[in-house]
C-alpha cells in the first residue's frame, strides 16, 4: 500500500477523520437514535463517524468483525479502522496490578503479563493497548498508583521496558502481538495533593531526571504510540503542550510513532481555559503535534475551516495522518482489516489453563510480608479463623481488568480448603461490632485469625483519589478484636495503593496482597501454607501518615538535614513523626533470613572510562529456600545540581537455597554516574561518590569511591 499515494486521494474530512477516534456503539448501534443522544453531543454527523480513524475499546471478536464490515461498507477509501483498547493488567487472564507486578521486583514477569495480554486481546482483534502507564507514582492519595510501578524512575523503566517488548515481541505485524501506546505524558503522577486531573507543577529537573524517564524508556523500547496527560505542565494542558510535544517527544527523544489525547482532553483544554473554542483547542492541538483525538470532535469539526482561513498547514493535518496511516500500513491492516480477530481462537487462548497457570506464577512473587512474628508459614494443624470483607470475595482483579471475570475467581476461604488450611469459622464482616457473642467464643477456640481486609477492588484507579488512607470502614478494629481475645493474627491487604498501617500494627504478621488478578487467593493461600514463599518487596514508600506524602527515598539532604539522635531544633523534620516512612521503598520479609556482608569493590578510584566491580556477599541463614532481591544504590556527595540521597542503580532477584551464601555482582559505569539537567541534558562530574547495597534502602552496607581524571598508575 502506497500511503502517500492514498494520503494524496484523501479529501480533507477524510484526515480530519483520521484523526478521530471513537468508541464501537457509534458504529454498530441504531444511528437514528444515537444521533438524538450521544453521538449529537459530540456534534458529529453519520458521515463523520464513517470517516473516523480508529475505535477506542472493543469487547471481543465478534464485536470487532461486526464493527469493521460496517464501517468498511461505508467508507469511500476502503481504509480500515484500528482498534485500540486499555489492557493494562491482562486482558481475560488477569495478572496482578502493576503495582503490585512492580513490587515482585522481577521485570519478566511483566514481560509475561505482556505477551498473555497481546495474545489473548489480539485475538479479540485489538491491535493496539494503553499500556504500560510510565508515570511515576509518589503520592498514594493518587488513586492511579495502581496503574504505575511505583516511586523510583530506574526501577519502573526497567519494567515498562519489558511491558512493551512483551506486547510488540518480534513485530507489531505478526500475529499475537499488539502495538504499545505509553501513557500519560507527561508527569500525570504529579497531580497536586494527589486529586485525579489536577494541576501539576514541577521544575523542568524533575521533569527530566524522574518523570520523563518511563516515557523516554517505553520508546527506546519502540513503543509505537504515546497518549498524553489530562494535566497542566507549565501551565500549559500535556495535550496541547508544545514543549512536551515537540521539543521532547520529536527532537529529543526523536520518536517517530503516534500520539494520541487522552480521553477528551483535546476539547478539555476549553474547560482548562487554554482555549476558548473546540476550533481554538483544534488549532492548539495540530500546532503542537497531537495526532489523533480520542472521543471529542475538535478536529473532524474546525480542521476544514481552519485549513481554508489558513491558519492551519494542510502539511501538518499530512504529518499526523501520514503517520496512522503507516501504523495501519506497520499493523497489516490494509491486507487484512479483521486482522487478529478470531471468534475460535479466542476461545480456545482467553483465561486458558495455560494463562491461567503463567498469572498464577506472577502473583507468587508480588505480595509483600511487611511484618512476621513466627506465625507464618502457618505450622499445620493449627485452628484457623478466617475474617474480613475479603474472605469470600471474588473481587481480587482490581482497576482496569474490565474484560477480567471476577465470578471466576476463587475466594480466599475455598483456596485455604484447597490448601488443607479449614477455617473453623468464616466471618464476612467489616468491623468488630458485626460479630455476634457466639461467633466470639468460637473465635477463642483458635490460634491464629486470617484478617483478609483493605480496599475495595474499585477504590483505588482513575477517579479514585483519597484523603483519608488508613484501612477503610473501620476494618482494623477487627485486629484489635483477635488480639483482645487471644489470638494470634495475619493481616492480608488487599489494597491498590499503599495504605496507612499503623492501626493494624499490633497484628502478628502482616502480608500486603494488593490485587493480585485471577489467581490471587490461589497464590495468597500456598503462601500463608508455606508452599510459597513470600518475596515481594515494596516499589512505594509507606508513609506513617497522609502529612509526611509526597515521601520517597531519593530526596534530597536540605542545607538542615536531620542527623540521627541530634537534638537540634531548626533542622529539616516534623515535631510529631520522624522522617522516614512507616516501610521504606525495598523493604518486603520472606520466610527466609539473610545476611548481608563482605562489600567489596574494585577499586576506590575510576576514570570515566573504567568500571567499578562491586560483589557482596549474601547469606540465607535460615533452612527454608526462597528469593532475595539485593539492591544496589549510589550517592553522588557533591554536584552542581544536588543530588539525591540514594539512587537506584541495580538490583538482582536471585534465588537461594537454604543455609547457603552466594557472591552477588554488580558492575557500575559512567552511564549509571550520570546527571540530567533542567533541559535534559546528561553530564558527570568528577568526585566522591558511595556505594550501597542491602536488602532495601534504608538498610545498605556503603563503601566510598572517586571518580577521577586520570589513573594514577
Ligand atoms: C484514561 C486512560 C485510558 C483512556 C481510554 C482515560 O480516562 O485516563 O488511561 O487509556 O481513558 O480508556
Amino acid at each position: 500500500m502506497d500511503i502517500n499515494k492514498l494520503l494524496h486521494n484523501m479529501t480533507i474530512e477524510e484526515k480530519a477523520g483520521q484523526l478521530m477516534q471513537l468508541a464501537p456503539f457509534f458504529f454498530i448501534r441504531d444511528l437514528e437514535i444515537e444521533v438524538a443522544g450521544n453521538v449529537s453531543d459530540i456534534g458529529i454527523t453519520q458521515k463523520k463517524i464513517f470517516q473516523s480513524g480508529s475505535v477506542l475499546g472493543i469487547r471481543n471478536a465478534k464485536e470487532m468483525i461486526d464493527v469493521q464490515k460496517r464501517y468498511l461498507s461505508q467508507s469511500r477509501l476502503q481504509i480500515p479502522l484500528i482498534f485500540m483498547a486499555d489492557i493494562i493488567h491482562g486482558y481475560e487472564t488477569i495478572f496482578p496490578v502493576p503495582i503490585a507486578i512492580s513490587s515482585s521486583w522481577n521485570p519478566e514477569l511483566a514481560y509475561q503479563m505482556a505477551r498473555v495480554s497481546a495474545l489473548e486481546a489480539s485475538s479479540a482483534g485489538i491491535h493496539v493497548t494503553f499500556s504500560p502507564m510510565a508515570d511515576l507514582s509518589r503520592d498514594p492519595r493518587w488513586g492511579r498508583v495502581v496503574e504505575g510501578f511505583g516511586e523510583d524512575a530506574y526501577l519502573s523503566s526497567s519494567f515498562v521496558k519489558q511491558m512493551v517488548l512483551g506486547y510488540q515481541n518480534d513485530g507489531i505485524e505478526k500475529p499475537g502481538n499488539v502495538a504499545s501506546c505509553v501513557k500519560h505524558f507527561a508527569a500525570y503522577g504529579a497531580v497536586e495533593a494527589g486529586r485525579d486531573y489536577n494541576t501539576v507543577d514541577v521544575s523542568r529537573l524533575f521533569l527530566h531526571q524522574y518523570h520523563l524517564t518511563g516515557y523516554k524508556a517505553a520508546i527506546d523500547a519502540g513503543a509505537k504510540m504515546i497518549m498524553t496527560a489530562f494535566n497542566t505542565v507549565d501551565g500549559i494542558p500535556s495535550t496541547v503542550n508544545s514543549y512536551l510535544l515537540k521539543d521532547v517527544l520529536r527532537d529529543q527523544w526523536k520518536f517517530e510513532g503516534v500520539t494520541i489525547s487522552d480521553y477528551d482532553s483535546l476539547h478539555q483544554i476549553v474547560d482548562h481555559g487554554c482555549a476558548e473554542n473546540d476550533k481554538e483547542a483544534a488549532l492548539l492541538g495540530i500546532e503542537a503535534g497531537l495526532d489523533i483525538e480520542m472521543a471529542s470532535s475538535c478536529y473532524v469539526n474546525y480542521l476544514k475551516e481552519l485549513i481554508n482561513e489558513n491558519k492551519v498547514d494542510v502539511k501538518r493535518v499530512d504529518k499526523a495522518v501520514l503517520r496512522i496511516l503507516e501504523l495501519k500500513k506497520e499493523l497489516g491492516l490494509f491486507e487484512n482489516p479483521f486482522k487478529g480477530a478470531d471468534i475460535l481462537l479466542e476461545e480456545q487462548l482467553v483465561h486458558s489453563k495455560e494463562h491461567l497457570a503463567i498469572a498464577k506464577k506472577a502473583a507468587d512473587e508480588c505480595s509483600v510480608l511487611l511484618k512476621n512474628d513466627h506465625v507464618l508459614p502457618l505450622k499445620e494443624g493449627v485452628r484457623v479463623a478466617l475474617i474480613g470483607p475479603h474472605a469470600q470475595s471474588r473481587s481480587t482483579n482490581g482497576s482496569w481488568s474490565w474484560h477480567g471475570k471476577s465470578e471466576l475467581n476463587s475466594t480466599l476461604e475455598e483456596s485455604l480448603i484447597k490448601q488443607d488450611i479449614i477455617p473453623v469459622i468464616t466471618l464476612s464482616v467489616e468491623r468488630d461490632d458485626q460479630i455476634s457473642k457466639e461467633d466470639k467464643e468460637i473465635l477463642k477456640t483458635c490460634d491464629v485469625a486470617i484478617i483478609a481486609i483493605g480496599e475495595d477492588a474499585y477504590e483505588s484507579g482513575e477517579a479514585r483519589s483519597k484523603t483519608d488512607l488508613s484501612i477503610p470502614r473501620k476494618q482494623s478494629s477487627l485486629v484489635q478484636l483477635v488480639k483482645s481475645l487471644g489470638l494470634k493474627s495475619v493481616v492480608l491487604l488487599y489494597s491498590g495503593r499503599p495504605l496507612m498501617l499503623d492501626s493494624v500494627l499490633q497484628t502478628d504478621a502482616l502480608m500486603y496482597v494488593w490485587f493480585l488478578g485471577s489467581q490471587a487467593n490461589e497464590s495468597i493461600s500456598e503462601t500463608l501454607s508455606g508452599k510459597i514463599n513470600p518475596s515481594g518487596k515494596l516499589t512505594m514508600s509507606f508513609p506513617r501518615n497522609v502529612g509526611q506524602i509526597p515521601i520517597y527515598y531519593n530526596y534530597y539532604t536540605t542545607g538542615r538535614p536531620k542527623e540521627e539522635h541530634v537534638q537540634n531544633e531548626y533542622v529539616s523534620y516534623y515535631l510529631d513523626v520522624p522522617n522516614s516512612p512507616l516501610f521504606p521503598f525495598g523493604y518486603g520479609l520472606s520466610y527466609s533470613s539473610f545476611d548481608y556482608h563482605d562489600l567489596h569493590i574494585s577499586s576506590d578510584e575510576i576514570t570515566p572510562e573504567e568500571k567499578l566491580s562491586i560483589s557482596i556477599e549474601v547469606t540465607n541463614k535460615s533452612n527454608v529456600a526462597g528469593y532475595e532481591t539485593v539492591q544496589l544504590y549510589i550517592r553522588d556527595y557533591v554536584s552542581k545540581i544536588v543530588r539525591p540521597i540514594k539512587e537506584l542503580k541495580g538490583f538482582k532477584k536471585v534465588w537461594f537455597d537454604g543455609n547457603t551464601s552466594q557472591v552477588i555482582k554488580f558492575n557500575l559505569q559512567l552511564e549509571d554516574l550520570m546527571i540530567i539537567d533542567a533541559f535534559g541534558n546528561e553530564f558527570f562530574e568528577y568526585g566522591k561518590f558511595s556505594v550501597m547495597v542491602g536488602p532495601n534502602s534504608e538498610n545498605v552496607i556503603s563503601k566510598d569511591f572517586r571518580l577521577i581524571k586520570e589513573s594514577k598508575q
